[in-house]
């Protein structure tokens, strides 16, 4: 049998392991093998990355969503979601505001509405651009066309993010409904990647059904397609959803993982997400420490925030940005690590 020392050494040394020890490394998950690999993950951090924490401005465009993922509070089917979209002038007043607290990157994230066109977006990003030609526009609005894709690389879009969700296609089906295709999605990354964007891929931790070998196969996609991002954090159920009464993920395995994937590619930008933060109220310091280098603070407009609920008791959903930023600013700090002014791109 393996032993896990043994493995961890490797994977610092090596950065790959097969699937069957990555998946033994999760079942054996121990507080000593999760102390071991944050502090070999937080060394490899500083090493490329010192102690910079990236930020990005997450503005919530829209919360309609044509979509009916099972785990997710603004499906189609929630009938109790309250609805609303961001107009082109609301979501500049954002960037506005972004820029001014020392945001360098913004990220447009929204459910899949078709009220967003390829001609809408386009326009938008072509004036987020020539108003601050320094900053990084990332796009998170779900599956695309390839051609609606290069439109938006076109007109000046930076990066996407397009979680996978999860690698093992029969979980990616119990996750959703028939509608929905695992190849499509993959689909949609590989073409992101060819137009030319900075690609961010990720996935739920301890989401209904994934066991040690589903998360093992995340890892070793992550390990082949390296992509620029990988945003992970736990599965949190939303009282409206089918998985209401599914368990929730943990802040200790995705800080295991967040340290796994630093250690299988050193360069990544890894977010320590506001799920983190919302399962335990120390999830994004502690995510930090095992290796992350990026937190995304909310920049929507306050009163709309609640309504973007894709799971129960999200944090930060009555302070203004200027108040976010100030108390991760301190939260930061006292992890040991500094908020920078940057764009913050992946360091080759
Ligand atoms: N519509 C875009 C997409 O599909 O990529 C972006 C928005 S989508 C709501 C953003 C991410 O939220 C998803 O990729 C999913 O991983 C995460 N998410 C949704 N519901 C969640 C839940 N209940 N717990 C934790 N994360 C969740
Ligand atoms: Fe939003 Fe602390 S980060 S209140």
């Amino acid at each position: 049998m393996y032993k896990t020392g043994e493995l961890i050494e490797r994977l610092s040394n090596e950065h790959s392991l097969s699937l069957e020890e990555y998946a033994f490394l999760i079942k054996e998950r121990t507080p000593e093998a999760a102390t071991e690999l944050a502090s070999l993950a937080d060394k490899k951090r500083r090493e490329v990355y010192g102690t910079d924490v990236y930020i990005r401005g997450l503005i919530e465009i829209s919360n309609y969503c044509v979509n009916d993922c099972l785990y997710c509070g603004i499906r189609r089917s929630n009938k109790a979601c309250d609805r609303y979209r961001l107009t082109p002038e609301e979501i500049l007043l954002c960037c506005k505001e972004g820029y001014k607290l020392g945001f360098r990157t913004f990220v447009m994230q929204g459910g899949e509405d078709p009220y967003y066109t390829d001609d809408l977006l386009c326009e938008l990003i072509s004036e987020v651009k020539s108003q601050y030609p320094d900053c990084a526009v990332t796009l998170s609005l779900g599956e695309r066309s390839r051609e609606s894709y290069e439109m938006l690389f076109k007109a000046g879009a930076d990066r996407y993010l397009l979680r996978h969700e999860t690698y093992d296609k029969e979980h990616y089906e119990k996750l959703h409904p028939s509608s929905m295709s695992w190849d499509n999605r993959m689909k949609c990354l590989r073409e992101l990647r060819q137009i030319g964007y900075q690609v961010g891929c990720g996935f739920m931790v301890e989401s209904p059904f994934q066991s040690e070998k589903e998360l093992a196969e995340d890892l070793k996609f992550i390990e082949e397609f390296k992509p620029d991002m990988c945003g992970i954090g736990p599965f949190i159920s939303h009282k409206d959803t089918p998985f209401k009464d599914e368990p929730s993920g943990g802040c200790d395995l995705t800080c295991y993982l967040l340290s796994i994937i630093r250690l299988i590619y050193p360069n990544i930008l890894l977010p320590s997400t506001t799920a983190l933060g919302t399962i335990d109220p120390m999830g994004r310091e502690k995510g930090l420490k095992a290796g992350a280098n990026v937190v995304m603070p909310n920049l929507s407009p306050v009163g709309v925030r609640k309504k973007y609920e894709l799971y129960d008791n999200k944090i930060c959903t009555g302070e203004e940005a200027s108040e976010c930023i100030e108390c991760l600013r301190g939260r930061i700090n006292r992890a040991g690590y500094k908020m920078v002014t940057d764009r913050g791109d992946i360091k080759r």
